[in-house]
């Protein structure tokens, strides 16, 4: 009997589009299967105010192949330099959706985060007021902390103390990757959410190591002990509202991740419903795929589900999704989770 799950288009909030070639070979991978995707910033340089955020915007929609259905939804990089005015305005306006704040370091392209959070605050309290969101990179830069530990320590130094004091901010953890980011967003109210990527409930951190090293399973926050790949995949599938889908999606040219310093990222936007489909499955939890791909996320954003559907199969023989995306230069390579998958979008 052919197995087949119909669900709510879904969307992805939290996406790297890039710009130029990249963006153009990239889109159309997302675009297909999902109806909108939060846009991280962190392009160089970065998209700081509300005009760079339209002009990326356009940027973004003139790339998009005819007839997809895709919005992008736009998101300005805090700095500590932020002007609360032109934040306020983009939002009010429904440009920018959130503001991502990359601790100073972090990660790809996180040079003009932001270092002192105190210097940060008015903007903050800003965003409350009028209920900006503000998506969070949950680690912690400095060299004393290590990067296994760096999730956990954010939430107890950072996190928990900066949304005490200022009690009506709307928080979204990005991509959690351990069961102390799960069990906090568990506990916490509607002024919080937690996404979670693909790869993060297909690798733990023995598949970046063992064995050789695997520069594809590479990204950050890095993939943790096993214990907290289970704690990922329990409250992914739960249905839970605090969490959705934010694949992190994230194309690196293949030069620059097979290197001797490799870039982080893992590329998911081809394979991303199948391989949930995959996981959800696993979980006995094919029932609760709409919550996560299509529902809990435009609940916490305050947006309607998409009224388009999106049909997965499962097919009689494992999917063969492209190994790599070709760009102009240079092939990205394609998330591979490592076994078969037989789920396809029909
Ligand atoms: O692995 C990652 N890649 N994590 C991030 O936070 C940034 C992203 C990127 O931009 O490549
Ligand atoms: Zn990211």
């Amino acid at each position: 009997m052919t197995q087949t799950l119909t669900i709510p288009r879904p969307d992805d909030w939290h996406l790297h589009l890039r710009d130029g070639d990249m963006l153009a070979a990239v889109l159309p991978e997302t675009s297909r299967d999902f109806g909108r995707a939060i846009i991280m910033p962190n392009l160089v340089p970065p998209v700081v105010t509300g005009d760079q955020a339209r002009a990326y915007r356009d940027r973004i929609l003139a790339a998009l192949p005819e007839g997809d259905d895709f919005t992008p939804l736009m998101t300005l990089y805090l700095t500590e330099d932020t002007d609360p005015n032109d934040l306020a305005a983009a939002f009010e306006s429904g440009l920018i959706r959130a503001v991502k704040l990359y601790p100073a370091g972090a990660t790809t392209n996180s040079a003009s985060g932001v270092r002192n959070f105190e210097n940060v605050r008015p903007i903050l309290e800003r965003m409350a007021e009028i209920g900006c969101p503000l998506c969070v990179h949950g680690e912690v830069t400095t060299a004393d902390v290590d990067i296994f530990d760096r999730e956990a320590v954010f939430i107890d130094t950072v996190l928990d103390p900066l949304r005490r004091s200022i009690p009506g901010l709307r928080v979204v953890m990005e991509h959690i990757t351990t069961k102390d980011g799960v069990d906090y967003a568990m506990a916490g109210d509607d002024t919080l959410g937690a996404t979670i990527t693909t790869h993060h409930l297909i690798i733990n951190r023995n598949h970046i190591l063992v064995g050789g090293i695997k520069p594809h399973y590479y990204c950050l926050p890095v993939a943790k002990r096993e214990t907290h790949r289970l704690a990922l995949r329990a409250a992914a599938t739960s249905g839970n509202k605090r969490f959705f889908l934010g694949t992190d999606s994230a194309p690196h040219l293949d030069h620059l991740k097979e290197h001797a310093c490799g870039c982080a990222g893992c590329f998911t936007a081809t394979n991303t419903m199948p391989l949930l489909a995959h996981v959800f499955e696993e979980e006995n939890a094919l029932q609760n795929l709409a919550a996560f791909a299509s529902q809990n996320g435009p609940a916490f954003y305050g947006l309607p589900v998409n009224t388009a559907t999106m049909t997965l199969t499962k097919q009689d023989a494992p999917v063969a999704f492209p190994n790599k995306i070709p760009t102009p230069n240079g092939p990205v390579t394609v998330f591979d989770p490592g076994y078969p998958v037989y789920w396809n979008v029909t």
